[in-house]
């Protein structure tokens, strides 16, 4: 446990957790460069009062335009699969969408009530299905297999399954076109993209529902992803999600929906993910969101004959719940200067475009970023902020800072989502630790790899050892 100093005077408020205080970046009460000091560098640092807050304020948005039923937010585990960030969610009553056994285990440690686990994904094996359905988690079958490997292993455990669809809505007259691939429409991707039941499956697939006796079909699941800020795109996904429940419907006349997930997708309010290439212009809020949601599934569930009363909603949010809770710190460990053929100014950082799931030449910041024990100060200096594997790494190329010594501490900003779980070992380089900030206190959530790690599974074939 690590407290930092105590602070002095804010000037400026950048996010719920982040703040300058005496020119000095703080998140929470904690001082950054402390961190960086006290727990090493590079390292990964989250806000529980962020991450709470964010969670209360999907659960407020969509509670507030549904009250038709309860709502559920199934926070995506792999935008941020930690044990602790997981307890701190499931502490707040959250569901959890997870993908593969290692996510299953997660959130069976990361104490998530089994009636609030999602098992999603494509081609989930029959030991993964078992464990969920014994367990008593919600599977989201992605195909007809997977579907009949749910009735084979309910009837062999004496218990009844509880599965959605994953179905794939066809926004046949929407034309927008896509944030994550500009030029590909989102009608286009959504249908080419492997995921969901193929709608050409969908009757074969009911049908097998209605001879079962241990399936107990409980609803669809739809997700999109973050294509859009456009609320008509949601308002297009959800008004087509209820076609295809209707489409079910036809097949299962006595049948009616108790739970509808539509997904994750939406933006975070830095709305500063890397794997997004348009971001930055005006979108809906979450409130919008939200209304859109939830009068269009109403309106649409009235219209196909559905009763709405007591239909859970659900949502799954990644992006939008952790981008902007975490931080991630590097120290600079070298300052470099050519002035002959070419001027260029080089503070070498101990981090990594390996440890950031970002390209290495980046003409554009991948990231926002402040010098944290100097985020009051003029920029004076302009030079490249690099990273330290055997690639170019020029991360910040060009960028304006204060003056920049060896020991300062740089803060990219906006790294809690999917930023830590694509981290790599290239250069065999132990990956970095996340610590958790609540208040003024600090621990880790992730100690940091270490070499031995590294190498942990590396095992040499006797016929190695004993060539000549
Ligand atoms: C099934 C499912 N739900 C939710 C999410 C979270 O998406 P986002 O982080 O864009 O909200 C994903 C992300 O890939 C997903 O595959």
């Amino acid at each position: 446990m690590t407290k930092a100093p105590l602070a002095r005077q804010t000037e400026a408020v950048l996010n719920r957790s982040l703040s300058i205080v005496g020119g000095r970046l703080q998140i929470e009460e904690c001082d950054a460069a402390y961190l960086a000091e006290t727990f090493g560098t590079p390292i990964f640092v989250v806000s529980e009062r962020h991450v709470r807050a964010n969670l209360r304020r999907f659960k407020q948005a969509f509670a507030q335009h549904w009250p038709w039923g309860p709502v559920r937010i199934m926070c995506a585990f792999k935008a941020a699969p930690l044990l602790a960030l997981r307890r701190i969610l499931s502490d707040e009553g959250s569901g959890c969408d997870i993908f593969g056994p290692g996510e299953l285990e997660g959130a069976i440690r990361g104490g998530v009530a089994p009636e609030l686990i999602s098992v999603n994904g494509s081609i989930k094996d029959r030991s993964m299905i078992q464990r969920a359905v014994a367990h008593g988690a919600r599977v989201v079958v992605d195909s007809t297999r997977e579907l009949l490997l749910c009735e084979e292993v309910a009837t062999e455990l004496k218990l009844s399954a509880r599965v959605m669809i994953r179905v794939k809505p066809f926004l046949k007259d929407l034309t927008l076109e896509s944030d994550f691939l500009p030029g590909a429409e989102i009608r286009e991707l959504t249908q080419i993209i492997k995921y969901g039941v193929p709608t050409a499956e969908l009757h074969e697939l009911v049908s097998f529902i209605a001879k079962s006796t241990c399936l107990d079909l409980v609803g669809v699941h739809a997700h999109m992803g973050r294509h859009s800020k456009f609320s008509e795109v949601w308002q297009a996904w959800t008004r087509h999600c209820v076609e295809i429940i209707a489409l079910i419907r036809d097949q299962l006349p006595d049948w009616s929906p108790r739970e509808i997930d539509l997904g994750g997708g939406f933006p975070s309010e830095s709305d500063r993910d890397t794997d997004v290439a348009v971001q930055g212009y005006e979108g809906a809020s979450l409130d919008v969101f939200a209304e859109v949601i939830a009068t269009t599934l109403h309106s649409e569930l009235l219209k196909s004959g559905f009763d709405p009363t007591g239909v859970t909603l659900e949502v799954e949010p990644g992006r939008g719940l952790h981008t902007d809770t975490g931080i991630h710190l590097a120290t600079i460990r070298n300052v470099k200067e050519e002035t002959i053929h070419r001027p260029r100014k080089w503070s070498e950082m101990d981090t990594s475009e390996v440890f950031l799931g970002v390209g290495g030449l980046n003409d554009e910041p991948p990231f926002d970023f402040i010098i944290a024990n100097k985020a009051s100060e003029t920029k004076t200096d302009c030079g490249d902020l690099v990273g330290m594997s055997c690639n170019a790494e020029i991360l910040f190329q060009q960028v304006a800072t204060p003056k920049v010594e060896v020991g300062d501490v740089v803060a990219l900003l906006n790294t809690g989502a999917y930023i830590e779980p694509m981290a790599a070992n290239f250069n065999s380089l132990p990956r970095p630790g996340t610590v958790l900030v609540s208040g003024d206190q600090a621990d880790w959530a992730k100690r940091p790899e270490s070499v031995d790690e590294v190498f942990a599974r590396d095992q040499v074939p006797t016929f190695v050892m004993e060539a000549k």
